[in-house]
This record gives C-alpha cells, structure tokens and sequence, in this order.
C-alpha cells in the first residue's frame, strides 16, 4: 500500500466529522491500493477550522475552498457542506481534474445536479470519478437486503414501503437553521431525509421510481432566527423570526419500473423518531424488513418455508460471510452508524484506484433529485406526476 489518495474536505460539522472518521480508518480496517491521505480541510471561519483540523485529523486547513482545490496535493475533493454550495465546488473540482465525492442530495435543484451529471460523465473520460454520499447502501444489513432481492428470495416486489422519521423540530421554538431555508437547503424533510429513502428503496429493489402522487406540509410556518449558526443542534434568538421556507413532512406514492407500488414518509415532526428509517419489501415468495435504529439486522420471511414454520426470521447481519463485515469483529460484535461511512470510502478507494465508476454515480443522485423534483411538483398540483427521464 505505497500509493496514496490525498483528500481534501470542505465542511467539518455533522458529516465532516463522519468522513473524517472513515478517511482516517478506511486503511486500517481493509487492505486496499490506496491509502488515504488527509491533506487539507476547509471551513468559513479560521479559528474554527484550525480547531476541527486538530480534533478531526487533518495536516492542514484554509478558509478558501478555491484554493484547496487547486492545490497539487489534492487528488479528491470531499465535499460536506450544505446544498446551495455543491454545484459550485464540484463544477470547480472536476474542471481542476480531481476525483469528488459530494454528499447528498447531490443539489439544491434539477438544473444543477443536471449540470454536475454532465461534467461527471466528461470528466469520467479523463479518469475522474465521482460519487454521492448515499451512506445508506452501505449498511451491511442494505446490502445484504439488495443480494437477497437479486437473488430471487422474495419473489416479484409488489410492495414497497418506506419511512425515514425524526423530530428535532417539533419544539416552535427550535430555530431557523440552514436545513429550514429553501435557498441554502434546496427542501425540507424531502431533500434531507426523504433523498435517502428514495436512493434506498432504488438500490435495494433494483428498480426505479417512475411516477409519484405527494403532499408536503409545513406544520410551523415561522421560527426564531438562530444565536449562532448550526445544524441539528441550536440555540435561538427569541426576539426576531424568519419564515420557514421548506417542507417539515413530505409524504407520497410512487410507481416503480418493475411493477412494484409504493409508499415513502419523510418527516421531521414524528415525535419520538430520531432517526427512524424503515423499508419493508413484500415480494411473491416473501418480505424483508430493514430498521436504521437495529442497523445489524434484517428480518426475513421466507413463504417458500412448510406453513407451520413460516415466520419473521432476525437475521444478524454480523457473519464474515456478509457484506463489508469480515474486516470488523467476531460474529455478535455489532457494527455502527460511523461503519457506513467507512464502507463508502473503501468503495470509492477501490473504485479510484481500479478505474471502475463508483456507485451511487452523479447521474445516480440526478435520478433521484428528478424524484425530489416531482414530488414537489406533485405536493403543488395535486396530480399523478411523472419523473422525468434522465
Ligand atoms: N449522508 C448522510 O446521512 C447525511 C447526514 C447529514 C447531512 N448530510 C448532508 O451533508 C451536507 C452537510 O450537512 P451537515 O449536516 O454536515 O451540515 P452542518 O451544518 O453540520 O455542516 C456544514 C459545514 O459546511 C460548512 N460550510 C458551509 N458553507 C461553506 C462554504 N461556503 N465554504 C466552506 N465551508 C462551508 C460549515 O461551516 C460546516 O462546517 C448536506 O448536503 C447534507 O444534506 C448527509
């Protein structure tokens, strides 16, 4: 392991702090071609950004993403910053040669993420690879979940059923922060939470959404304007609000291209959630069910089984024999949220480093902004919606 990726990340709050975690493992947890270097990381403010460098592990820091870019000692831009500043990094990224993984979703409207597609694929001619950060694939349990699919254990999908839960703004009082502001934010609970259900659900069936019928609300209209600037957690300045320009829940059906139907929730307001995403398939010859809150297993009904042993099955999804697992533990030892940010980057250093394209490309992630697209067309006019093609 000579060879180095050397990476530089904009952003380090909430997902700087989870790419950091598995830029600074990824080669002690898996044999692979590159080993990963963690040159450079950006933010806005000096001091703060010196500080994440240290805590985060990280040899340097700027307050200039341009300037990262072009250094000759980036090979990869990680890109961990909110949706108003996607495009314009990854466009600039990719015109300076270097590979780019972009966090989800992979931008605030259609017109961009179609941009970042297109200079994606030129890009992919000149050995540049690209990938969004749908952390969820890889999950162990997803994983597994999709293997199972593909191979024949439930049968023809009919149903798909699929929620992603939470609720830290439930409280009125809870400020306005950037994930509440359609200009820096793109949506709400749609783009945020309800993007990860839709990647999911795609991966795992193999299939894509292909028409949606959705409404949207947004329960609390106005919010007081945050002290100081935050993501999940923050304190508020009481004395002046801001109005809340995104949706608190989105909620739809969806037609699939294998003939599955489909239900999606996306909220921010299921008290008691925090982060409950839960996809269930019915299939002809049975179902599976996956829980983020029991991330190590999938449950398994198999109807192919004599009628008195038929039943739910817990499978722990711990074995060597499971994907991603033989790095980590014994079998019983459980896995983490932090393991599915790993498993993203010992994809994406295999796929650099063998010149394969990584999945879930920028036209992947295009796919499913033409998704989040409809369904907001959808919440608008009421109507059956169709998802443009790509
Ligand atoms: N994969 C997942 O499960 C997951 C989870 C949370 C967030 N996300 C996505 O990750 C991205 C970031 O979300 P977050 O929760 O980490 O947000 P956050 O608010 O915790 O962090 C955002 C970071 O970006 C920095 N930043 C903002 N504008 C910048 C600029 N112009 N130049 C340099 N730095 C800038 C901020 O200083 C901060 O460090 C979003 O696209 C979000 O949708 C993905």
């Amino acid at each position: 392991m000579s060879e180095q990726l050397r990476v530089g990340m904009v952003g380090y709050a909430f997902m700087g702090a989870a790419h950091s975690q598995a830029w600074r493992t990824v080669n002690h947890a898996f044999d692979l071609p590159l080993s990963a270097r963690m040159r450079v990381v950006c933010g806005r403010s000096p001091d703060g950004v010196a500080a994440a460098a240290a805590k985060l592990g990280w040899e340097s820091h700027t307050t200039d993403w341009r300037a990262l870019i072009e250094r000759d000692d980036v090979d990869l831009v990680d890109i961990c910053t909110p949706g108003d500043t996607h495009a314009e990094i990854a466009l600039a990224a990719l015109a300076a040669g270097k590979h780019v993984l972009c966090e989800k979703p992979l931008a605030n409207t259609v017109a961009e993420a179609r941009e970042m597609a297109a200079a994606a694929s030129a890009a992919q001619t000149r050995g540049v690879r690209t990938m969004c950060g749908f952390n969820y694939r890889r999950v162990p349990a997803v994983a597994l979940m999709r293997d199972m699919v593909a191979a024949g254990k439930i049968g023809e999908i009919r149903h798909v059923r699929a929620v992603y839960l939470q609720d830290w703004i439930v409280d009125p009082e809870f400020p306005l922060v950037w994930r509440l502001r359609k200009e820096v934010a793109g949506s709400g609970a749609l783009g945020d939470i309800g993007a990860h259900i839709i990647d999911l659900t795609q991966f795992v069936t193999g299939q894509s959404i292909t028409s949606v019928s959705a409404m949207t609300e947004t329960f609390v209209k106005t919010r007081p304007l945050p002290a100081a600037s935050t993501g999940l957690s923050a304190s508020s300045d009481r004395s002046s609000h801001g109005e809340v320009t995104v949706d608190d829940a989105a909620l739809f059906l969806a037609r699939l291209t294998g003939g599955a139907i489909a239900s999606y929730e996306a909220s921010r307001f299921a008290t008691g959630r925090k982060n409950g995403l839960r996809v269930e398939l019915n299939g002809s010859l049975g179902s599976l069910v996956f829980e983020f809150e029991r991330m190590n297993e999938l449950q398994f009904y198999d109807a192919t089984r004599p009628g008195p042993e038929q039943g739910f099955t817990r499978v722990l999804v711990t074995e060597p024999e499971h994907p991603y697992l033989a790095a980590w533990w014994p079998p019983g030892h459980l896995i983490g949220y932090e393991h599915s940010f790993t498993h993203e980057m010992r994809d994406l250093i295999e796929a650099v480093a063998t010149g394969a394209d990584p999945a879930p490309s920028f036209a992947d992630a295009l796919q499913v902004q033409l998704v989040l697209d409809a369904v907001s067309q959808s919440a608008g006019t009421l109507q059956w919606t169709k998802v443009e093609e790509i």
